[in-house]
């Protein structure tokens, strides 16, 4: 398949993170099947040196406030290599203060000459800027913390970005855009005006982790003397990213990376059913291993095997004919109804303290249809998937 006229032998993308700042890894990516990946983001002068720090939670993500990037040295010693011992496709991950446009042409022309197939332009990053930028304002914000997400707010400076990487580089240019802003439409659009080849858009959102409430609200990770406003990566973010991915792919023409909370091969595809062309994974990965991109690798193929599209091309953006505004929404009449044989009498559709529609009869829940709302809630919670719903006409 194709992105922005390069090949990909298929959809699958390792994330810039810990994943890809070192060879080896970027070795295990392409053992692992992944068609490409982005390097670690790279500067020209780093504001600080972090080192990796995150806070984990299994069921909703990571959030990452502290992190150590490479140096340009390093950045290109790591393309030059992997382009030699790997078959990946590489996108650098680059980012520069928004208002040294010099220093962003430099550092794409290098990693062009170093073999970068793609710049992928990091306006995402919160660390560099919107961490302080949240506390503090604007104004807060030195000289070298301007790039990252600070950059990705701003539509005159992703113009500025974007018009300089075109004229700077032959290969294409994507942009690697912050969640964090009010309309998506609106810097993606900024992107596509000033000449971008693409975005990516994956995860990323600020967050802050939970506290110790017994310990005078302490944020519970021991190696760090603080926290600040980081960057959420994992499930947490899958349902927010399919929103902003469609976002983009109705509102501009875009080929679009799209990923964050990517787990399975299912996730992979609903993501490229919103609109993504190529998809991205990151966290999955950090927490099990390579495993999880060859399986998704391998049930993204037998998926499209099995239900008889010849390419990938086919399922892109097939969600989006069902996306309409909620005034022209209609509902549907219905109720839900039990599969006996799957119901384990647990009493949980009994629960929902909004609906009296079902109540229990000892292990066997009763199901009154002209109460029922119609919310569906009860179909996301049962365990054992023994409801569904039914339209009443
Ligand atoms: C530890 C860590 C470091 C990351 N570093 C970078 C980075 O250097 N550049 C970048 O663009 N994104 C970075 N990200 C964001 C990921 O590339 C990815 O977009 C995000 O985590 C969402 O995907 P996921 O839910 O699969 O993790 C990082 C994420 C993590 C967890």
């Amino acid at each position: 398949m194709k992105f922005c006229g390069v090949e990909f032998k298929n959809p699958m993308v390792i994330a810039s993170s810990p994943l890809t700042s070192k060879l080896e890894m970027l070795k295990a990516a392409d053992r692992a099947g992944a068609a490409a990946a982005s390097t670690k983001l790279t500067f020209i002068k780093q504001p600080f040196y972090g080192k990796l720090r995150m806070h984990t939670y299994e069921k909703n993500g990571s959030i990452i406030c502290y992190d150590r990037r490479l140096d340009i040295d390093e950045g290109l010693r790591l393309t030059d290599q992997a382009k030699k011992e790997t078959n990946l496709k590489l996108f650098c991950n680059i980012t520069n203060d928004g208002e040294d446009l010099e220093g962003w042409a430099f550092l794409a022309k290098k990693f062009e000459e170093a073999g970068s197939d793609l710049v992928e332009a990091n306006m995402v990053c919160p660390n560099v800027g919107l961490s302080t930028k949240n506390i503090a304002g604007d104004s807060a914000i030195s000289k070298t913390e301007h790039g990252g997400a600070v950059t990705g707010q701003d539509p005159v400076k992703i113009a500025q970005v974007v018009k300089t990487l075109k004229e700077s580089v032959k290969i294409p240019v994507i942009v690697k855009l912050t969640p964090n802003v009010t309309d998506i439409g609106v810097t993606a659009k900024a992107a596509q005006d000033a000449g971008a080849d693409g975005v990516c858009l994956a995860g990323a959102q600020s967050s802050l982790p939970l506290v110790d409430i017994y310990n005078e609200g302490k944020p519970g990770y021991h190696l760090l003397n603080g926290v600040s406003h980081g960057s959420l990566g994992g499930p947490a973010s899958k349902l927010n990213c399919f929103s902003l991915v469609a976002n983009i792919a109705k509102k501009t023409n875009l080929p679009i990376i799209g990923g964050g909370g990517l787990e399975t091969f299912e996730d992979c595809i609903m993501m490229m059913m919103w609109g993504a062309r190529l998809v991205t994974v990151c966290t999955a990965a950090m927490w099990y291993g390579w495993e999880v991109i060859e399986k998704q690798v391998r049930g993204m193929e037998e998926y499209l095997q099995k239900m008889g599209y010849s390419s990938y091309d086919e399922i892109i953006g097939k969600s989006l004919q069902y996306l309409r505004s909620s005034c022209d929404l209609e509902a549907i009449p219905g109720y839900p109804v039990c599969d006996e044989s799957k119901c384990i009498g647990c009493g949980r559709c009994a629960k929902p303290g909004h609906c009296n529609a079902i109540t229990m009869n000892g292990k066997r829940p009763v199901i009154e249809g002209e109460k029922c709302l119609g919310c569906g809630i009860c179909v996301g919670l049962c365990p054992a998937k023994a409801l569904s719903m039914q339209a009443s006409e």
